[in-house]
């Protein structure tokens, strides 16, 4: 038995985050959510009254910008110079800000550089845009999810709503398409399937049955004799 690098790629959405911690709890690893560490630099400026990137004065206003990251069961708690961030971080605001700062590549490679050490070890589920591509290209697991627009709409609009935060389907749909071209076209780390990764399509899939089918995979290469 060895512990694996899951990496889990594909658009906002699809469910990646939660069926990467759920994958995480059944196999006792550590979910590394890779967009919450790109949602906290967005968080960061947010606080220093930044709306749009401007790449220029940007290393300016992020040199004292300290990340740090602390394992609490199979989660990752996040904290921004010194204060912890939860729901903070799932404001549409800050996604939309986030997709922005991810196209910088200084801080990219800095990010990158973080996913890298917390992965170094094995044992681990990372989900974001870049995981089976750029940060781990040799994880033993790629997973790349997608899923209709409709379905990401809906799963996207009750979230909000749960959380009390105001919003129509339609703002909702159009924050996704946007966000998906962003995230495409961007020069450096555009999200991109890798050749090896395994599609899942979770447009008519539960949370549950996505966490079963993923851990299945996971499983399948945990337990594989090693070569000899
Ligand atoms: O997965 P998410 O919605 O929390 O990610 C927020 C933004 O961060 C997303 O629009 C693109 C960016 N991101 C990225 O560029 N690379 C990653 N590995 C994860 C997220």
């Amino acid at each position: 038995m060895r512990p694996i690098v899951i990496a889990i790629d594909g658009y906002a959405a699809t469910g990646k985050s939660t069926t990467a911690q759920g994958v995480a709890e059944l196999l006792g690893y550590l979910h590394i959510d890779s967009g919450a560490m790109y949602r906290a630099a967005a968080w960061y400026l947010l606080q220093k009254q930044v709306r749009h990137i401007d790449e220029e004065n940007l290393p300016e206003l992020m040199s004292s910008f300290s990340l740090d990251m602390e394992r609490r069961g199979t989660e990752m708690l996040i904290y921004v110079n010194g204060k912890l961030l939860r729901d903070e971080l799932r404001q549409p605001e800050i996604g939309i800000l986030a997709s922005e700062v991810s196209g910088i590549a200084w801080l990219r490679e800095r990010l990158i550089r973080e996913q890298r050490r917390l992965g170094e070890k094995g044992g681990i589920v990372m989900d974001g845009r870049d995981i089976g591509t750029v940060v781990f290209p040799q994880a033993d697991l790629k997973v790349f999810m997608q899923a209709d627009i409709q379905a990401r709409v809906e799963r996207r609009y009750k979230e909000l709503i749960a959380q009390g935060i105001p919003t129509t389907r339609e703002a909702v749909e159009k924050e996704l398409l946007e966000r998906d071209q962003r995230d495409e076209t961007r020069p450096i780390s555009p999200l991109r399937r890798a050749p090896d990764a395994r599609i899942l399509d979770t447009s008519h899939l539960t949370i549950p049955e996505q966490i079963a089918i993923v851990t299945k995979w996971a499983e399948v290469l945990i337990y594989a004799p090693s070569p000899s």
